[in-house]
């Protein structure tokens, strides 16, 4: 505790992020270190997880210090120790489940796992501080998209998923092919601001009547295909119209989805989490068909979308409050289901 509040220091390290961050009562960032690997993949063109696990293990003393630093406090004032333990890559998860047991043992501290998902969605208690469940959320990241009843803070039910890729996955595979490169989401969200979103009608694929799931697959054929008819014909693509159209389209199937769960549900709240949750053209859509239902819209800002600890530091801090706890035992589990909890219990 410093100054009456609850201090949880977190540890992210699922991907390509080592990230710590100490956070006040579940709601207030005191700190939030992100030391990104972005540079060192970008050579590769995706996320190596072998090299990842290695530079996280490299990093994550000196950013957990440099966390505390930041935040200016010492061992004495932190409360809880969470830490993400899934899903993700299972090499780079271990090195921050260790870290997080090793201090957790030698600082005697509680210890909490935490589930990476529920750590995005819990990136818009940081955002907005009144914002209180039960609320609609679609999780938007490299490896999910889905749509989540968010019944209380640490409880939620997926309603809806991709069945092929995620949405953060199209970005990065068209972004491959039309030469933008890695990471994707991001260069195509830039590429797209100079290109027309009607000049290639990418087909829209949404599925049966009342279903909550996506397809993203076909409009990445649509993209590779249009792209390879193009080369073959000797014409040169316009990667703003590409990007501008493909965008479009993935942004059309997750509004028109989203929104039809929220009003079957009768909620007036609908937040949206995850790494493509920055995109700018998505935010505007969602902004715009919100408004036109009465919902409200939340979305954290795009430093809360990517991954960060202090995300789960809100989430690890509600899963005390609500008696959880984790042990020595915890153990990194890659996939992790929304909803599953492995090695957290509540507490006797
Ligand atoms: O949530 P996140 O940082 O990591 C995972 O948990 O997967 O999401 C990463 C994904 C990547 O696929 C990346 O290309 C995408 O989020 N992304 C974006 C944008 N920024 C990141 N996609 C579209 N537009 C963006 N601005
Ligand atoms: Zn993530």
């Amino acid at each position: 505790m410093k100054d009456g509040k609850f201090l949880t220091l977190a540890i992210e390290s699922s991907c390509d992020e080592t990230s710590v961050a100490v956070v006040a009562d579940g709601r207030t960032v005191l700190s939030d270190i992100i030391s990104s690997q972005i540079k060192i993949h970008t050579q590769f063109g995706g996320v190596v997880p072998e090299i990842a696990s290695r530079h996280h293990l490299t990093n994550i003393n000196e950013v957990t210090e440099q966390a505390m630093r930041e935040a200016d406090v010492t061992w004495d004032d932190i409360d809880l120790i969470g830490v993400t333990y899934g899903p993700g890559l299972i090499g780079a998860l271990l090195i921050g489940v260790a870290t997080a047991k090793a201090y957790a043992f030698a600082k005697n501290k509680p210890l909490v796992g935490v589930h990476h998902i529920q750590g995005h969605i819990s990136a818009n208690y940081i955002q907005y501080p009144e914002l209180k469940p039960p609320f609609m959320a679609m999780v938007l990241s490299g490896g999910h998209t889905n749509i989540i009843n968010v019944t209380d803070y640490n409880k939620c039910t997926v309603l809806g998923g991709t069945r092929d890729d995620a949405a953060g996955e199209a970005f990065d595979k068209v972004a491959r092919v039309i030469g933008l490169g890695y990471p994707g989401g991001p260069k195509i969200d830039k590429a797209a601001k100079e290109g027309n979103p009607h000049a290639i009608e990418f087909k829209r694929v949404m599925l049966e009547k009342g279903s909550m799931d996506f397809s993203f697959s076909g409009i990445k054929t649509g993209v590779l295909n249009y792209v390879n008819t193009e080369r073959q014909a000797g014409r040169e693509i316009s990667v703003p119209d590409v990007a501008a159209s493909f965008q479009a389209a993935v942004v059309d199937v997750l509004v028109t989805h989203s929104l039809h769960a929220v009003k079957e549900y009768g909620i007036k709240t609908f937040a949206i989490a995850g790494g493509v949750a920055s995109n700018s053209h998505l935010r505007e859509a969602f902004e715009k068909a919100c408004k036109e239902e009465g919902i409200e819209f939340v979305h954290p800002s795009p430093i809360l979308c990517t991954d960060n600890a202090a995300m789960i530091g809100s989430a690890g801090y509600y899963e005390f409050i609500k008696g959880y706890r984790s042990g020595t035992d915890l153990n990194a589990v890659p996939n992790l289901q929304i909803g599953e909890k492995q090695g957290v219990f509540l507490a006797k």
